[in-house]
């Protein structure tokens, strides 16, 4: 396969593309609850894979999925009323409830034709304050992701969704990237050695690994991977010495299938929404059950931290309202970069911290399918291989294989750790020892 046909294979994911056929068998997160906050209250459109949708909570509260277009006459259901048994579409009033089937159809006399039409309908479940959605065939619904967070008291978690101008791609390969820490979000990692900065929240479970200082020290660790049943394990191993002696430091992340990334400190996950080829949705989500971090100062101090505070969300347009105003960060106003501050010295990357840095790399490489052939280096080999084993995932469902991580068995625990001079890192990480550091 040429580079051409392999990031067609790759990027494209609308209806018709292999990949469209290969994302569709996982369930997806769509949205927020809060997104539909009451029973027969507003419904919301959903795009995902191309494609929109309807989500709505009808009368008793019970949510529904279907096509966008109602299958009358293709009038938007998003601006159906959702005040009795489903949802009714304006135009002419046909009632749909949330399987799809026709309730009511006010300009048609035949009573038997409600039954002969159905407005295609989706399976779609509540968890961990988010809503998720499946939409392949209904034989092949896989066993509902079972995450971390799902369990975690509603106060014990935050939830955020980051709008994004690209390929799905681009941002899961920002996150496996892990080489780019140094330069990207240098700014970032300088406030955090000076402690002059947001500093990191303080997870219960957070190792006192000096990350910040490590990657200072090296920008160019070694990649190791490993292939799993939920994706991929890969290490980024930094050799340095430390009082003479020699010593190593390994970052574990986890790629979980079809677009979700397990980071250390342990509880934080990312999942990634391909929305169409161009857009994305990122979900963040936080949970530590040691303390309330839900509200107040604990849940600004994360977002902060990672540059989506409220007052970047709505500065550098990260929320799905702000996303597309003309004057928050795109390619015309170059990212909103403010040179004045690089030239006096204050800011590396005259950008806002994490998010805003990745954003702009992501936006500024253009359209993913058109992207020219790359020179990758060692230190891009978790990219590589994330590539590869999308690209083999969609040759399997393409041939009527299922997909990898449709129900793993294996945990996706990130992690941060030491070893002497010559350890292996996964020898060492199935040993389960590198908790206790
Ligand atoms: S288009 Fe929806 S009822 Fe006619
Ligand atoms: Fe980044």
């Amino acid at each position: 396969m040429n580079h051409t046909d392999q990031k067609k294979l790759l990027t494209q994911i609308s209806p018709g593309n292999p990949m469209h056929d290969t994302l569709k068998r996982y369930w997806l997160p769509l949205c927020l609850s809060s997104d539909l906050p009451e029973a027969g209250g507003a419904p919301t459109r959903v795009r995902a894979l191309g494609q929109d949708y309807v989500l709505f909570r009808n009368r008793e509260g019970k949510l529904g999925l279907l096509d966008e277009a109602c299958t009358h006459r293709s009038a938007s259901l998003c601006l159906g009323r959702t005040d009795g048994a489903g949802i009714r579409c304006l135009y002419h009033g046909w009632e749909y409830d949330v399987d799809g089937r026709l309730l009511d159809a006010p300009n048609v006399q035949d009573p038997r034709f409600k039954d002969r039409v159905r407005q295609p309908a989706y399976a779609v479940r509540e968890a961990g304050e988010m809503i998720w959605g499946y939409f392949g065939k209904a034989d092949e619904e896989p066993p509902f992701p079972k995450h971390p967070w799902f369990d975690v008291e509603p106060q014990h978690r935050v939830v955020e969704i980051i709008a994004n101008s690209s390929n799905y791609t681009r941002i899961i390969e920002g996150l496996i990237d892990t080489t780019h820490t140094g330069s990207l979000h240098k700014d970032a990692l300088t406030h955090l050695t000076q402690g002059s900065g947001p500093t990191p929240p303080d997870f219960g479970t957070r190792k006192r690994v000096d990350t910040a200082g490590v990657l200072a020290k090296d920008l160019a660790p070694t990649i190791e991977v490993e292939e799993t049943d939920f994706g991929l394990r890969y290490a980024a191993i930094s050799r340095f010495t430390e009082n003479g002696e020699a010593k190593q430091n390994a970052r574990v992340t986890s790629f979980v299938q079809p677009a979700g990334i397990y980071i250390h400190p342990d509880n934080i996950a990312q999942l990634v929404l391909p929305v169409d080829d161009d857009r994305s949705l990122f979900f963040m989500i936080w949970w530590d059950t040691s303390r309330e971090i839900a509200t107040g100062e604990a849940r600004e101090q994360i977002l902060k931290y990672y540059g989506i505070d409220s007052v970047a969300m709505d500065t550098y347009g990260l929320a799905r309202e702000t996303h597309d105003l003309t004057d928050r960060p795109n390619r015309a106003n170059n990212w909103l970069q403010d040179r004045e501050a690089m030239e006096r010295g204050e800011s590396y990357t005259g950008m806002y911290r994490f998010i805003p840095e990745d954003w702009a790399m992501n936006e500024s490489m253009g359209r993913a399918v058109d992207s020219p052939i790359e020179h990758l280096v060692p230190a891009d080999l978790a990219v590589a291989r994330y590539r590869r084993q999308m690209i083999a995932n969609a040759q399997a469902v393409a041939r009527g294989e299922d997909p990898i991580g449709i129900a793993p068995k294996d945990n996706p625990q990130p992690a941060n750790f030491f070893l002497s001079g010559d350890q292996d890192w996964r020898e060492y990480f199935r040993t389960g020892e590198y908790a206790k550091q």
